[in-house]
């Protein structure tokens, strides 16, 4: 079975009314291919708002982050229910600067993961390793341990999407090289096969995530085990069309 390629584009903390209206108007207008899957995800304040824009079945929106209770006295969080109520059917989970900069671990990650699944959302599930794991030779480890946390608590993979994001490639400009992540992939791959059988690890999509740009994505087109991309910066430009349209 074929894995629809799935593009996601993380704005992070970026953007303004008129910026995401220009984006977003932009992925409207252009010609994309038929097979391929694009999750928008602006920064919360602007959900509703760039769901409201988006003009293709295609296209949708998620959000960056969500957290593991649905309502209540959680001053400054993202509840899955309103991610939902304003129309976005995906969240980011457990991108490294969650991870790195505001401290979430595997186990809070793997919470909000079962939290946001079980209401409903889909989840863009981030792993990687950082530059000191890559050249201690751990990469292979660290994506397990940060898999086999959600693994212990999700049953059903089938609304998860997994981008593996090495952290020292993230806005860096220094991508991984398409062999690379195709064997860091395919390892992800068996790992999810071994826990959690054949059939959930054929049909998990696994992105590459980390200064992918309009250039170097076609350079993945071949690596059977990267089905898209997770993208920061350049989700913000015209090249974005370029990085959807690089399957094709
Ligand atoms: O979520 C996206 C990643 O952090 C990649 O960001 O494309 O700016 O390197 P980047």
């Amino acid at each position: 079975m074929a894995r629809t390629f799935f593009v996601g584009g993380n704005f992070k903390l970026n953007g303004t009314k008129q910026s995401i209206k220009e984006i977003v108007d932009r992925i409207n207008e252009a010609s994309l291919a038929n097979d391929v899957e694009v999750v928008l995800c602006p920064p919360a304040p602007y959900l509703d708002y760039a769901a409201g824009l988006v003009a293709k079945s295609q296209v949708t929106v998620g959000a960056q982050n969500a957290y593991v209770k649905g309502a209540g006295a959680y001053t400054g969080e993202n509840s899955v229910e309103q991610i939902k109520d304003v129309g976005a059917k995906w969240v980011i989970l457990g991108h490294s600067e969650r991870r790195t900069l505001f401290g979430e671990d595997d186990k809070l990650v793997a919470e909000k993961t079962k939290f946001a699944l079980d209401q409903g959302l889909g989840v863009i599930l981030c792993i990687g390793e950082t530059l000191e794991e890559k050249k201690a030779g751990t990469t292979l480890k660290v994506v397990e341990t940060q898999l086999t946390a959600v693994i212990d608590q999700v049953k059903d993979w089938s609304n998860v999407v997994v981008a593996y994001e090495p952290v020292w490639a993230i806005g860096t400009g220094l991508a991984a090289t398409p062999e690379d992540a195709q064997d860091i992939h395919a390892h992800i791959r068996e790992f999810l096969s071994a826990k959690l059988g054949a059939d959930v690890a054929e049909k998990t999509r696994i992105l590459y995530g980390g200064s992918a740009n309009g250039k170097n994505a076609v350079t993945f087109k071949d690596k059977k085990d990267v089905d898209g991309f997770l993208v920061g910066g350049a989700s913000l430009k015209p090249e974005f069309v370029d990085i959807v349209n690089s399957r094709n």
